[in-house]
């Protein structure tokens, strides 16, 4: 593999390639942008150029187009417009697309975020073309494998050669499996930085709270008096039986439930013939900002996104997460989120109760400034084996 280290001018550069393609990805994307600009302006060497490859897993205005606009984010170097299809067909546009554009520009890393598809098809290509991997988010499970988000991150864990964990938790199901152990002979580094979302909320909750007056009499709801639902995993939107479970659940409250409808989720409402209804008010999806806004001033709120929950966490509201397991234990053990089980009772009754958080203990996910270890990192990547703590 020919690295891009060159020089620009008298400064030394490196190249890096950022693989992104769903609205958590590009939310993640937010602070690293960040930093490395940060870095760049400050003249510190090497000089960073990033290349931004968008996969085009979303493509929706709202759930693409919208956030990058409010993020900030510069506008993709490549966009792959890979769309939706089967997992095989997905895999393999972004795959034989993404051949290309890593060859052209032949990184010094490639960086994926999270678990998506996207993350998988940037894992894979990188490892396989014998480009340096690094995964942000790296190590959180859920002990299910049957969830497509467990299968790709497991994979990416795997292949990556620089692991940036969240948690000391995630390190530590990595060194379960072997990784980052002493005499690790394939000589992976893992390091603790934090969660880079809780980044991109503190740099955008002063923003967010500009909007908050206008989306809540746009959507016709008080500060505090309303919950926010949302529902996207496939393990919910694949099963019928669960999904209604869920509307009857949120139907029953006393309050309005707020309902940003995500894609996936439409499709199949539409194609069952639900329609939601009781307290259930379905909406669009929101921008990134109207989001955290909204998020900041419910009463509670139901979901089962693992980026909604970790916001919740970070807002101090008080989370039910509509799955059986989750990836950020540490939200369940400080008592500030509970899982729901699968029946409207045990639904109603993980919303009704109220539990004691102490949140002064709460910072199991770092000080809000991992992007700037993630840059570090990035450009130290002959240190082998070295273990960080977040804060
Ligand atoms: C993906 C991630 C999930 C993440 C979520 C955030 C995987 C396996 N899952 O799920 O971890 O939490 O993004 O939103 O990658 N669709 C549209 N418009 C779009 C995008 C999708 O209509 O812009 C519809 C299509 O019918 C598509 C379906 O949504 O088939 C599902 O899209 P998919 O690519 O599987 O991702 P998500 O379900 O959004």
């Amino acid at each position: 593999m020919t690295g891009a280290t060159g020089t620009d001018g008298n400064r030394r550069a490196v190249k890096w390639m950022s693989i992104v393609g769903a609205r958590p990805q590009f939310i993640k994307l937010g602070p690293v942008c960040r930093a490395i600009d940060e870095h760049n302006r400050l003249g510190r060497a090497p000089l960073i150029k990033h290349v931004v490859v968008h996969t085009g897993q979303h493509y929706d205005h709202e759930v693409s187009a919208l956030l990058f606009d409010q993020l900030a984010l510069p506008k993709p170097t490549y966009q792959l417009a890979a769309g939706s299809g089967t997992i095989a067909v997905q895999l393999a546009r972004m795959i034989a697309r993404l051949e290309g554009v890593v060859n052209q520009e032949k990184p010094d890393w490639v960086v994926v975020y999270g678990d998506t598809n996207s993350t998988l098809a940037g894992a894979l290509l990188a490892a396989r073309m014998k480009f340096p991997l690094a995964h942000v988010e790296a190590g959180c499970r859920s002990s299910n494998l049957e969830m497509p988000e467990e299968q790709n991150r497991i994979v990416a864990d795997h292949l990556s050669r620089l692991l940036l964990t969240p948690s000391q938790s995630a390190e530590e199901n990595l060194r379960k499996e072997g990784i980052g152990v002493p005499g690790d002979r394939q000589r992976k580094r893992v390091v603790v930085v934090g969660d880079v979302m809780y980044d991109a909320l503190l740099q955008n909750l002063g923003i967010a709270d500009k909007v908050a007056d206008a989306a809540l009499e746009e959507l016709g709801v008080e500060a505090g008096d309303y919950y926010l639902l949302t529902i996207h995993r496939a393990e919910n939107t694949d099963h019928p039986d669960r999904l209604q479970t869920i509307l009857r659940a949120a139907s029953s409250l006393e309050l309005p439930v707020l309902f940003p409808v995500h894609p996936r989720t439409k499709h199949v409402l539409t194609a069952l013939g639900i329609t939601p209804n009781g307290s259930v008010r379905c909406v669009n999806p929101l921008g990134y900002l109207e989001m955290l806004a909204l998020s900041k001033r419910a009463r509670k709120i139901l979901t089962d996104s693992g980026g909604v929950q970790k916001e919740a966490f970070y807002l101090r509201v008080p989370c039910v997460t509509l799955r059986d397991r989750t990836e950020w234990p540490e939200t369940v053990e400080l008592g500030a989120n509970r899982l729901a089980g699968d029946s409207v009772e045990s639904i109603q009754e993980a919303v009704f109760s109220t539990k004691q958080v102490n949140w002064s203990q709460a910072s199991p996910y770092g000080d809000g400034a991992s992007a700037n270890r993630i840059v570090c990192e990035l450009l130290n990547p002959f240190a082998v084996s070295v273990t960080a703590q977040a804060s």
